[in-house]
């Protein structure tokens, strides 16, 4: 039987910012089977936007990391994902149904099919009646939704979300879960999904990668074997609760070394010390 290359497929990838320079990523690896859903967890600043951003072709690698889509290597990658990045990136000039619609016109559908196609959703993602409006005039939470749906309308393969919901309270985020999920299932994309969430990634996921503090690497691939479709109660049932154990003791840990590097880039002599305690006032 011919194997089925992966649909994503990261090797040996490492990422130095010239600016101090940082060494961001370092040898990670990883991958996504066709319409898998795959969550990265780490700790802020280990390098989950900046693997992003490369996988969208917006970043270059270090020389020697290598990525492959449908199991090609490719170079130049710009296209191959649908990407919502961290920040929203609506246009101000724009209304919402414009923005929605800006990869589908990208890609030469005309403007009056296009914005047919994007009203039918507005109510899926509780954004009826704001079509005219203009970014500005959305809370937080709006803009992640438009943002999302954008995503959605760009309708690639691969889809890249980086904490999608991070802004949302946890009734809409719940909400929205239940919704990609659904989408998800529809449409049956490949969804590499950045969440600091650990019940999110649990309740979404195939599978979930834990990077390590930079300079980020997988420290842990877990699978989620849990039944599909999934009920928002399974956050409460025993192999839900002792995955999201062994998720914490593994984060944790990271979490752990990333505050501490923090405190040594920040006083260098009182490691290990509160700040009370190492850095008295200097003028009570
Ligand atoms: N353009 C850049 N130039 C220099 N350093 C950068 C640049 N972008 C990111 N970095 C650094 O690379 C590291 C990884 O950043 P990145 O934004 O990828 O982390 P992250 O895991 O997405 O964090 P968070 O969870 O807070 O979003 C950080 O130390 C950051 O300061
Ligand atoms: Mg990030």
């Amino acid at each position: 039987m011919k194997k089925v290359p992966f649909k994503v497929q990261v090797v040996n990838l490492s990422k130095t910012f010239s600016s101090g320079p940082i060494l961001a990523l370092q040898k990670v690896n990883l991958h996504a089977r066709e319409g898998e859903f795959v969550s990265l967890i780490g700790p802020s600043g280990c390098g989950k936007s900046t693997l992003f951003n490369i996988i969208a072709g917006l970043l270059k690698p270090d020389e020697g990391g290598e990525i492959y889509l449908d199991g090609e290597r490719r170079e130049d990658r710009r296209g191959f994902s649908a990407y919502m990045p961290q920040k929203d990136l609506l246009l101000p000039w724009r209304t919402i149904l414009d923005n929605v619609i800006l990869g589908l016109e990208i890609q030469g559908v005309k403007k009056s099919v296009a914005r047919k196609e994007a009203l039918a959703l507005f109510p899926n993602f509780g954004l009826a009646g704001f079509e005219k409006n203009y970014p500005d005039s959305l809370s937080g939470g709006m803009r992640q939704r438009a943002a999302l749906m954008r995503t959605i309308l760009f309708k690639k393969d691969i889809m890249l979300l980086d904490e999608p919901f991070g802004a949302l309270d946890s009734m809409t985020r719940s909400i929205m879960q239940q919704f990609l999920l659904k989408v998800w299932e529809e449409f049956r994309k490949t969804i590499l999904f950045v969440t600091h969430d650990i019940e999110e990634a649990i309740f979404l996921s195939d599978r979930i990668y834990v990077m390590t503090a930079r300079p980020g690497t997988i420290k842990a691939e877990l699978s989620v074997p849990l039944p599909r479709p999934r009920d928002p109660h399974l956050v409460t049932s025993a192999p839900f609760v002792g995955i999201k154990r062994i998720l914490l003791d593994l984060i944790q840990e990271e979490s752990l070394k990333a505050f501490e590097e923090m405190s040594v880039v920040r006083c260098p002599s009182s490691v290990g010390l509160p700040d009370s305690v190492s850095n008295p006032p200097q003028n009570p």
